[in-house]
């Protein structure tokens, strides 16, 4: 299938963690096809290496460190973009994670955690998307793709604003390509299942390593909810991502993907 990125240019948050979605993403982009995948991350060394991969895949690229909750960075990260291409045709906000682990009921919860998880997940996103769509609409043309999760399906103690972020988060793509469809812009969200990224450090910091024949029962006891019995991978969420990023899916806007081993249907 010709996913038709010949002269497009892609920007990709989030892609500095050598094992995450976001260096995935822009790899696949590159490989598929696209003249130019601009990445950008707090971590300036951590994106240049994911750069340095996109050249030898032959695509154009950039490495812009920047922090989405930082508007005046967000502004002059899109700006090195389009100095240096042009245009962006392709944006995904893959940026994000989760910032707490409050195994506590809400009235012990701390409310600064509260704000800083929104102000990451959902008003990063809009901060990187606001400077971004300008230039989207001057060429009447734009996709974006959203990483959202499939935690707004899951309820459990504790993780309940990081879930509340990412279900902002799909709405936020539905307002939006409500909206901004009559300007040729498309808007999806792709929301993972659990893939080993980095993504887990903090729920795990401080923990003792648990033994592995515990780490082994409590993967079990997870993956028998999950119809087809894995773990995702950066790929899995990668392939999702790269197709609604194209336009063979050019008839498709404001919709969540779940791309979770069939864990929410
Ligand atoms: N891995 C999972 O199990 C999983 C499941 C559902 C959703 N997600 C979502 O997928 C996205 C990607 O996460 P991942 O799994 O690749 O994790 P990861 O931790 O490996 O990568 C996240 C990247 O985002 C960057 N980042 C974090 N805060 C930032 C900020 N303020 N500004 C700029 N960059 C920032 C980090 O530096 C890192 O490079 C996140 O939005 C996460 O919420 C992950």
């Amino acid at each position: 299938m010709d996913l038709q990125f010949k002269g497009k240019v892609a920007l990709v948050t989030g892609a500095g963690s050598q094992v995450g979605f976001g260096k995935e993403i822009a790899l696949l982009l590159a490989k598929e096809g696209c003249d130019a995948v601009a990445v950008t991350d707090l971590n300036l060394a951590d994106v240049e290496k994911t750069a340095e991969a996109i050249k030898k895949l032959g695509a154009k690229t950039i490495a812009v460190k920047a922090d989405i909750t930082n508007k005046d960075e967000v502004r002059a990260m899109v700006q090195k973009v389009i100095d240096a291409f042009g245009k962006i045709d392709i944006l995904c906000n893959v940026a994000g994670g989760i910032l707490h682990k409050d195994y506590v009921p809400l009235d012990q919860q701390n409310e600064e955690v509260w704000e800083k998880q929104m102000k990451l997940n959902l008003f990063g996103t809009m901060n990187v998307t606001k400077a971004v769509l300008p230039h989207m609409r001057k060429q009447k043309y734009g996709v974006i793709v959203n990483i959202g999760s499939g935690s707004t399906h899951q309820y459990a103690m504790g993780v309940g604003v990081y879930a509340m972020s990412k279900y902002a988060l799909d709405l936020f793509t539905k307002q939006l390509a409500y909206v901004e469809g009559p300007n040729g812009i498309r808007v999806n969200c792709v929301a993972p299942g659990p893939a080993p990224t980095n993504f887990g450090a903090v729920l795990r910091e401080g923990m003792p390593p648990l033994p592995p024949e515990q780490m082994q029962k409590m993967r079990e006891a997870m993956l028998a909810n999950f119809p087809l019995r894995r773990m995702g991978t950066p790929a899995d969420i990668a392939n999702a991502t790269v197709f609604l990023a194209s336009d063979v899916t050019g008839w498709v806007t404001g919709q969540i993907f779940h791309v979770s081993g069939g864990s929410v249907i």
